[in-house]
């Protein structure tokens, strides 16, 4: 059911705990399941130095979580923006269609933390960008 490397970051997740005085904290919620993800960055000049995350989780939310720190580490505030959900998935070399929801908090969370971060230091979030709430999980 699940690929090998699903199994490797859920049983040895990377980048697990809290950075203090992060540059950036996120927190969202899954209403499919009231799982609840955390994210948070530390950002020097535009790039993401560290990241690190805490759940209350499933398996399949961990390990995309873990692949998420991995994928956005070293890159620009820009690039990180851009990362889906269906990137990390692929990643993975996939996830079960029922579990694809558990990957969009590790997205979600990452985007909420970058909001946090843009809003912090006054840089203007990119056009249509929209700030991830918990009530915006109810579709896959
Ligand atoms: Fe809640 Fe997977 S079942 S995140």
């Amino acid at each position: 059911m699940y690929s090998e490397k699903v199994m490797d970051h859920f049983m040895n997740p990377r980048n697990v705990g809290e950075i203090e005085n992060a540059s950036g904290v996120g927190t969202v919620g899954n209403a499919k399941c009231g799982d609840i993800m955390q994210m948070s960055l530390l950002i020097e000049d535009d790039i993401i130095k560290d990241v690190k995350f805490k759940t209350f989780g499933c398996g399949a939310a961990i390990a995309t979580s873990s692949m998420a720190t991995e994928l956005i580490m070293g890159k620009t505030v820009d690039e990180a923006l851009q990362l889906t959900n269906r990137a990390v998935a692929d990643a993975l070399d996939g996830l079960p269609a029922q579990k694809m929801h558990c990957s969009l908090l590790a997205e979600e969370a990452i985007k909420s933390a970058l909001a946090d971060y843009y809003q912090k230091t006054g840089k203007q979030l990119p056009e249509g960008f929209v700030i991830p709430h918990s009530e915006d999980h109810m579709e896959e």
